[in-house]
């Protein structure tokens, strides 16, 4: 049984965009944990909803049947594409302190970047023409290649949500196709 991710300030500033953007929308909540984000979509009337998780006591503890559960290292198990994609991923730079458990639900890799350079890598395959990507980063997180890959994926980013925590700047990012 591994630790599932408790909601926490990141999962809170989420929660409080998606009832803007849910509305009879397909909805993909990528690295879903607890299914905060997954479950206010539904309550936000989405036309349908899928979670995706890397650890199955995250998705063990989603019991609402309505959403539909998908154990995968990101897109790798994902079909189709979707109109809204959240994802709220591990973006933390890797503390070699911090035991494996912990580490998959808050380490983005070894500078906190690559599991959202992944992401932002697959993503276009499963979103609409007219789709929107909600993506969560802090200040803690490197830009410069996520700013570099969004540029080379002709995607266009803006914050539309953000909240100071002790150390840390939390945004919620709106990124779409440029057209
Ligand atoms: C910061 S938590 C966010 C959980 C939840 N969405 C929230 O807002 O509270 C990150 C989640 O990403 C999952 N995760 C880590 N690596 C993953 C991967 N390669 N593919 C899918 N999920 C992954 C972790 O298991 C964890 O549940």
């Amino acid at each position: 049984m591994s630790l599932v991710y408790e909601p926490a300030e990141d999962s809170f500033l989420f929660e409080s965009v998606i009832e803007k953007y849910a509305k009879n929308k397909s909805v993909l909540d990528m690295c879903t944990g607890s299914g905060i984000l997954a479950k206010k979509a539904l309550e936000s009337v989405a036309k349908s909803v899928t979670a995706v998780d890397i650890n199955k006591s995250a998705l063990d503890s989603i019991t609402d049947n309505r959403i539909k559960k998908i154990r995968s290292s990101l897109f790798q198990k994902v079909k189709g594409k979707f109109d809204l994609i959240l994802c709220n991923p591990p973006y933390l730079a890797e503390d070699k302190y911090e035991d494996e458990e912990s580490k998959l639900a808050t380490t983005g890799g070894e500078e906190g970047d690559e599991l959202i350079l992944k992401f932002l890598d697959q993503v276009k395959k499963h979103l609409e023409k007219d789709g929107i990507i909600l993506l969560l980063v802090s200040s803690l997180t490197p830009m410069d290649k996520i700013n570099k890959l969004l540029e080379k994926e002709n995607l266009t980013s803006k914050v539309i949500a953000s909240k100071k925590i002790f150390f840390e700047n939390l945004e919620v990012l709106e990124i779409k196709l440029k057209f």
